[in-house]
């Protein structure tokens, strides 16, 4: 920037020079070009932030040249600078703070050439967003941001879907409430829509059909009923969709599996049933999946367990907890080379659990099983449970029980092994199979523990073959 200044102020001496004029309305004290009212705009704007005890005029008599003001930059339009992006707000140590008692002035609708409005940890006081006004910046603005701003507890205006050259809306951790304005439809430019940690309420609108550009869509930690609208599947281009921690329930859209170039895919904590898409083990570009905490394995027609789990071969991120998903744990689960965390805790999960294939994972660093009645006994060798620590846990599965005993695991021993061995021998000796199903008998009865039966069971089938 500083040599296009630098070569526009020659230009200014060298056209000064020739003519002996400069235009009335373009400020000539020493600095860069800027039309007054630009200026005296930008002033205002801020004061109305940061204070009435804040002088623009005297502490910045430059702001695009040489003493420029934190959060603002400038850009020029034919010679002259124009404010082109206004951060307000405490982003940095150095930022301007805003004011509890601040004031959006209307001189910030004068700054025509803006092309990004931030702002940031600014209203905290209960503030209501005007509808008015925002038309004005339409015609530039490609970036529109609040983040964290506690005091704005208003809908979100409907004038913000007038800002058709918007790129990216972030609109994150507000107290913003009600329901979308339906105009936010029209911002078919989006590359990036956050809405997520607001107060949002109604259903997700069904308008994404001319969202084909749009690469992220959050509109987590809201308060969002109804279904995931099927026009989410035309957003061709998505790469992370959030709708996590919301009210959603009925079934996914089939359309999902048109998402081809999807890594995310995050629908924790809603009320979403009926399964899994069919499709969705399409999307081979997904890396992280994240269902938990849907009743999505409550009905047995859902076919949670009839996915092809190994063709989604670049899953990272598994989390399949707290969905009730019955039967055994699927098999294609362990072809997921590239697996790091893989959640099953929680569901009704029965069955054996493949320990040697799931050690083989290369990179699985997280395995929570706990929570389940799954069975038998856990083949994992003492090296893998020291390289999981605290992110293995096999706990609350009453009929799991594991070879050595690791304190953190919470699963007790396969003592009955023993046991067994020793009977197995006063069995061979007496050769007789109805006294060896007296001995078992006889055994749990004075055991209590069920899983003991089952072993023993096992165990004597094995040897028996
Ligand atoms: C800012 O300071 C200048 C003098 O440096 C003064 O003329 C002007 O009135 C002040 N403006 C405000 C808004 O206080
Ligand atoms: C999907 O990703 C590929 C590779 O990054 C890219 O070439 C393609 O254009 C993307 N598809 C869409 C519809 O954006
Ligand atoms: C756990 O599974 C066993 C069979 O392996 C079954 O008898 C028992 O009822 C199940 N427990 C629960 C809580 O579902």
């Amino acid at each position: 920037m500083s040599w296009i200044l630098s070569v526009f102020v020659l230009f200014l001496v060298f056209r000064w020079c020739i003519t002996g004029e400069s235009s009335p309305e373009v400020t000539d004290d020493g600095g860069a070009p800027m039309v007054k009212a630009e200026r005296e705009a930008l002033y205002s704007t801020i004061q109305g932030f940061v204070g009435v005890s804040w002088n623009g005029s005297d502490l910045y008599p430059d702001p695009c040249g040489w003493t420029p003001i934190q959060g603002v930059s400038c850009d020029l339009y034919d010679d002259l600078w124009y404010v082109t992006e206004l951060t307000l707000g405490l982003v940095h140590e150095n930022s301007l703070p805003c004011t509890t008692s601040l004031k959006i002035k209307p001189e910030l609708f004068e700054l025509k050439h803006l092309k990004s409005l931030t702002f940031f940890n600014c209203f905290t006081s209960p503030t209501t967003i005007s509808k008015d006004d925002w038309r004005n910046l339409g015609s530039n603005l490609e970036s529109l941001e609040f983040r964290s701003n506690p005091g704005l507890i208003s809908e979100l205006p409907e004038t913000i879907g007038s800002l058709t050259k918007l790129k990216s809306l972030v609109v994150l951790e507000n107290g913003f409430n009600g329901k979308l304005p339906t105009n936010i439809c029209g911002l078919t430019r989006l590359k990036r829509l956050v809405l997520a940690g607001n107060l949002f309420t109604g259903t997700i609108p069904d308008c994404f059909n001319g969202f084909k550009d749009l690469l992220i869509l959050d509109l987590s930690r809201n308060s969002f009923s109804g279904i995931l609208p099927l026009s989410i599947g035309e957003m061709v281009s998505l790469l992370k969709l959030d709708v996590s921690n919301n009210h959603l329930e009925g079934k996914l859209p089939q359309e999902l599996g048109f998402l081809k170039n999807l890594t995310l895919l995050d629908l924790r904590n809603n009320k979403i049933s009926g399964g899994l898409s069919q499709n969705v083990d399409k999307i081979r570009s997904l890396t992280d999946l994240v269902l938990s905490d849907n009743p999505m394995g409550s009905s047995d027609h859902d076919g949670m367990m009839e996915i092809k789990w190994e063709n989604m071969g670049n899953l990272v991120n598994l989390d399949l907890s707290k969905m009730g998903l019955r039967g055994d744990i699927p098999y294609g689960l362990t072809k997921l080379k590239k697996l790091r965390f893989l959640g099953l805790n929680d569901n009704d999960l029965t069955g054996l659990v493949p320990s040697k294939e799931f050690e083989t994972l290369p990179s699985l660093g997280a395995l929570y099983i706990n929570g389940n009645n799954l069975t038998g006994e856990l083949g994992f060798s003492r090296k893998f449970y020291e390289k999981m620590g605290t992110r293995f846990k096999a706990s609350k599965n009453p009929n799991l029980c594991m070879l050595e005993s690791q304190q953190n695991v919470g699963l007790k021993p396969c003592k009955g092994n023993l046991v067994i061995e020793q009977r197995w021998s006063n069995v061979k000796k007496e050769e007789s199979s109805s006294s060896m199903g007296v001995m078992v008998t006889r055994h749990v009865l004075s055991n209590g523990f069920m899983w003991d039966l089952l072993l023993e069971l096992s165990f004597i089938v094995l040897l028996l073959q």
